[in-house]
């Protein structure tokens, strides 16, 4: 199965992807991850992709698609995968619809005030980059990964400038998505501003859209 997670940088789809990939046994691709990675590195993407991520923008077209392209093509792919943040962008997702064909894309909706909220919230792994919230997923130890003991850091584009940009790009550029692949008859909502108590509840959701 190949599946697209769609919705406001924020709304979950990272820590909803994690859960799913396991249940469907197909890899997570995050393009925010794979340029995170890159700049780490420091290669040429990385730098690139950096000037444009630090400040909430989206990379150009050219660059994302060739890296997705790329990854689409690796062994683990062929059983089915899980776009998670790509596409963003109508030109994204024709070049998409020419590489692979789309089963379903699960469209994450929740109100702005949530979202600001998970995102001003939101703490990373420096080392393995599980993902925590101060109040909402709180870790063990505070500061400190409850997985690998690495330290807990703020994702440089979860400052308020940037949300507020990410925001405006998403709408802008983003949000068109929700009607190209509804009229393609492969679009569900999901509501993903229950708590996280009810991540499960969310999950069950997901299953029946991609089981029915
Ligand atoms: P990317 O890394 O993709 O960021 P994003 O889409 O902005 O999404 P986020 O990672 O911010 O949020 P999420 O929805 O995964 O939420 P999460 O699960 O962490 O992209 C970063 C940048 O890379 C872009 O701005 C762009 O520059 C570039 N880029 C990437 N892809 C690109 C593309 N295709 N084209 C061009 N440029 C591209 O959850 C958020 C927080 O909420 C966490 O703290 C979590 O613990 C908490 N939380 C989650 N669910 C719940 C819940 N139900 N209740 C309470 N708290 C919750």
């Amino acid at each position: 199965m190949n599946i697209v997670l769609l919705g406001s940088p924020g709304v979950g789809k990272g820590t909803y992807a994690e859960k799913i990939s396991k249940i469907y046994s197909i890899p997570q691709i995050s393009t925010g991850d794979i340029f995170r990675e890159a700049i780490k590195n420091e290669t040429k993407v990385g730098l690139e992709a950096k000037s444009y991520m630090d400040k909430g923008e989206l990379v150009p077209d050219e660059v994302t698609i060739k890296i997705v392209k790329e990854r689409l093509e690796k062994d683990d792919c062929k059983n089915g995968f899980m776009l998670d943040g790509f596409p963003r962008t109508i030109a994204q997702a024709d070049a998409l619809s020419e590489i692979s064909k789309i089963d379903k894309v699960l469209s994450f909706v929740a109100d702005d005030e949530i979202i600001i909220d998970r995102l001003s919230g939101r703490r990373v792994c420096s080392e393995c980059g599980r993902i925590f919230h101060v109040k909402n997923i709180p870790p063990k130890i505070e500061g400190i990964c409850d997985i690998c003991e690495g330290k807990l850091i703020q994702r440089e584009d979860d400052k308020p400038e940037s949300i507020k940009k990410r925001l405006d790009v998403y709408k802008k550029q983003t949000a068109p998505l929700i009607d190209y692949y509804k009229e393609k008859n492969i679009l569900a909502e999901i509501d993903a501003s229950k708590p996280i108590e009810k991540v499960d509840e969310i999950i069950s959701d997901v299953r029946k859209a991609l089981e029915e």
